[in-house]
């Protein structure tokens, strides 16, 4: 369905509907600080926008697990390694509002990248060496752009709940390990990933594929599966290779990296000697859309 609203049309509608969109750090604050003194618990979903039936479930999951619900949209330019994709990252905030409208939403906090980075913010986190492995050897530095600006969301927003979806594995783990660290309070929920019905994990950047390459991304899910089973009676090795040679078989579609990993320290595992400590992670290049999914062993 397209939405033809202009801003002017969301505002007014917003108003109608009692969903509150605040653009500046200092409006926001003055709202939480007024709400945090009736004691009201807020769940934060933090997103880029672009939103799609995954983000919606995360905003259900916060509303109906919290007085208040609270989305931010904020494409953060530091977490992008690549020009090329921070041009090409969807941008559709008039539909974003609609559906946040449409799902009773609370409220929206949509700053500019003025408002949240007046200067550059060139903090440096330790995060455990837990952002060196898979997303972060091809990815330099997403994983400290991610910390920046969720730490700094995380202090205006002052959630009791803040929820990210599952797709993003390592990235939760590293949030987690944030907080934990900085003794951030707020509780991280994990959500499950949200698939479309051929098994194609929900993305914003699903919507920059050809006909084409959507009809061959379901086979990240697919191989996915399939590793799981043979988790069951093959070696790391031969899932790894079972994987990688079936994926580079496949027309538009190129592996960047499969790995079973252990859930918590993300070090990859040699031997399966307990399903559940399992999860195993893939990044593909899809034409030239990089997706990523994974599964767990259990
Ligand atoms: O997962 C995302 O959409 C982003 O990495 C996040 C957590 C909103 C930070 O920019």
């Amino acid at each position: 369905m397209r939405h033809n609203l202009t801003l002017q049309d969301i505002s007014r509608l917003s108003f109608i509907f009692y969903m509150q969109i605040f653009y500046t750090i200092s409006k926001i604050k003055k709202y939480i600080s007024e709400h945090k003194n009736k004691k009201i618990s807020i769940g934060f979903v933090p997103t880029m926008g672009a939103l799609h039936k995954g983000h919606i479930s995360l905003i259900d999951r916060a509303k109906a697990e919290n007085d208040i619900c609270i989305c931010s949209i904020f494409v953060n330019p530091i977490q992008f390694n690549n020009k090329e994709d921070l041009l090409n990252y969807p941008r559709h905030l008039e539909n974003d509002i609609t559906q946040l409208i449409a799902v009773n939403c609370d409220i929206l906090f949509a700053p500019s990248e003025k408002e949240m980075y007046p200067v550059p913010d060139n903090t440096i986190y330790n995060l455990g060496g837990l952002d060196k492995f898979m997303e972060g050897k091809f990815r330099l530095n997403h994983f400290n752009g991610v910390a920046v600006i969720v730490k700094k969301l995380f202090e205006i927003v002052e959630p009791n709940r803040a929820y990210f979806g599952a797709k993003d594995f390592q990235q939760l783990v590293v949030i987690k390990y944030l907080v934990k660290k900085y003794s951030i309070p707020v509780e991280i929920i994990s959500c499950n990933i949200v698939r479309e019905d051929d098994g194609l994990a929900l993305s914003s950047r699903n919507a920059r594929l050809t006909k084409e390459e959507r009809a061959i991304a379901p086979f990240i899910h697919q191989i996915l599966l399939k590793a799981k089973e043979k988790s069951r009676t093959n070696s790391v090795n031969e899932i790894k290779n079972m994987v990688s040679e079936e994926i580079n078989a496949k027309p538009l579609i190129k592996l960047e990296y499969f790995e079973i990993v252990n859930k918590s320290t993300l070090e990859n595992i040699e031997k399966i000697d307990d399903f559940s400590d399992c999860i195993a992670c893939i990044a593909v290049f899809v034409g030239n859309i990089r997706l990523i999914d994974n599964i767990n062993f259990l």
